[in-house]
């Protein structure tokens, strides 16, 4: 695989609960698409698609039901640079002095220092009023992914007290935790860690061409702003079952304007209640994706199980692209969930053996 490793920092600028890696979109766009395609991801997630994209030099379209995913795909796609980031956390900061809305409780006293959740709950206010500028849109995507993790031996570079980086601490554990090892939040330096990481994830990016929307793929209202003019979709739907992408994310959720608690509301997600309903709701995401591709375009799809369902993967997937207008062309392994951060590790904690992922090659004959 080429020269990326010069320009892949942005791509870890949050972690996402499960993201495929930068390998798999990257390979098939560097081996087979052409300069000007445009390119799709209907399930987006942290923006790993739209990242290979843009490192490549190529157009593309990402759309998510999560309003963290969409944010952190939004930061991958900005044009901006270090000094502008900043200026755009100074301003908000000068603009915004005193937050109208501060949560409070046992976890808000532990999680945060005041000053660092006085400094966050502005930086929140300013970025939910107006966050339409890139380097807005860049400065929520490093704060999000600054949010919470842990606090290290040297230089601080996140926000919180002592925390897994990946999922949000859960509220009542976390405060015991901080508690029995009495670990006190500590005053960091909020403007020096946005400062730190925008020159890491910001500086000598290529340009980016395209965009990130916030919309339910099932629905085919999400796409009357696309022009018909996609070459090439890659993407990864939740594997079956899997379904806390939400509640785990509630912390960077609260950031992009959630409540001040878990939420476990699952709307704008595919339901997972049964393998047919799954594969209908698949189905429709297909058709139109398909809609706004152009003929003979290609899909390229990642997807596998979990062990907690019994369901096969494959004819879950085989059945949503039947009568999608998507024509399977090919089926290859991608090798088991345990080469690589991919949705299955995260999620296994059993020691039952990781299933294999399947790459799944399709082409568009519908429309
Ligand atoms: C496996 S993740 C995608 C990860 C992505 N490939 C990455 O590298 O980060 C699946 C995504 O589908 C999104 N999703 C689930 N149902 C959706 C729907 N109906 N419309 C749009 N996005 C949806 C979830 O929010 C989640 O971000």
């Amino acid at each position: 695989m080429g020269q990326y490793t010069q320009e892949t920092r942005l791509n870890a600028i949050c972690p996402y609960f499960t993201m495929f890696p930068l390998d798999f979109p990257y390979g098939v766009l560097e081996q087979h698409a052409s300069p000007g395609e445009w390119v799709a991801d209907p399930f987006c997630g942290r923006g790993t698609t739209n990242y290979a994209s843009r490192v490549l030099g190529l157009p593309s379209i990402g759309m998510d039901s999560s309003p963290v995913a969409v944010a952190i795909s939004q930061a991958k796609l900005a044009n901006t640079n270090p000094e502008a980031i900043l200026r755009s956390a100074k301003e908000i900061l000068k603009v915004f002095e005193e937050p109208s809305e501060i949560p409070t409780g046992d976890f808000w006293d532990w999680a945060y220092h005041q000053t660092v959740l006085q400094a966050l709950c502005r930086l929140r206010e300013g970025l939910l009023q107006d966050c339409r500028s890139q380097s807005r849109q860049a400065l929520r995507g490093i704060i999000l992914g600054a949010l919470h993790g842990p606090c290290g031996k040297t230089a601080r570079s996140y926000f919180s007290n002592q925390s897994q980086r990946t999922y949000a601490p859960k509220p009542t554990y976390a405060v015991k935790y901080w508690k029995r090892h009495n670990l006190q939040p500590e005053p960091v330096d909020v403007l020096g860690i946005i400062k730190r990481r925008a020159e890491r994830y910001y500086s000598g990016q290529r340009k980016a061409t395209g965009r990130v929307m916030r919309g339910d793929s099932r629905d085919e209202a999400s796409y009357q702003h696309i022009d018909r003019g996609i070459r090439w979709v890659i993407t990864s739907p939740p594997y079956y079952g899997m379904r806390t992408y939400i509640p785990d994310q509630w912390l960077r959720m609260w950031f992009v304007g959630g409540p001040p608690e878990v939420e476990y509301a699952m709307d704008g997600q595919v339901e997972h209640t049964s393998p047919e309903l799954f594969a209908k709701q698949l189905k429709e995401v297909w058709k139109n994706v398909g809609n706004v591709c152009v003929p003979g375009a290609q899909m390229v799809i990642r997807f596998g199980g979990i062990n907690d369902r019994a369901a096969e993967h494959l004819p879950i997937l085989d059945d949503s692209l039947q009568g999608s207008g998507w024509a399977i062309e090919k089926i290859e392994s991608a090798g088991s969930a345990s080469k690589g951060r991919r949705q299955a590790r995260h999620i296994n904690n059993t020691a039952k053996p990781p299933r294999e992922e399947h790459d799944v090659w399709t082409v568009w004959h519908g429309g």
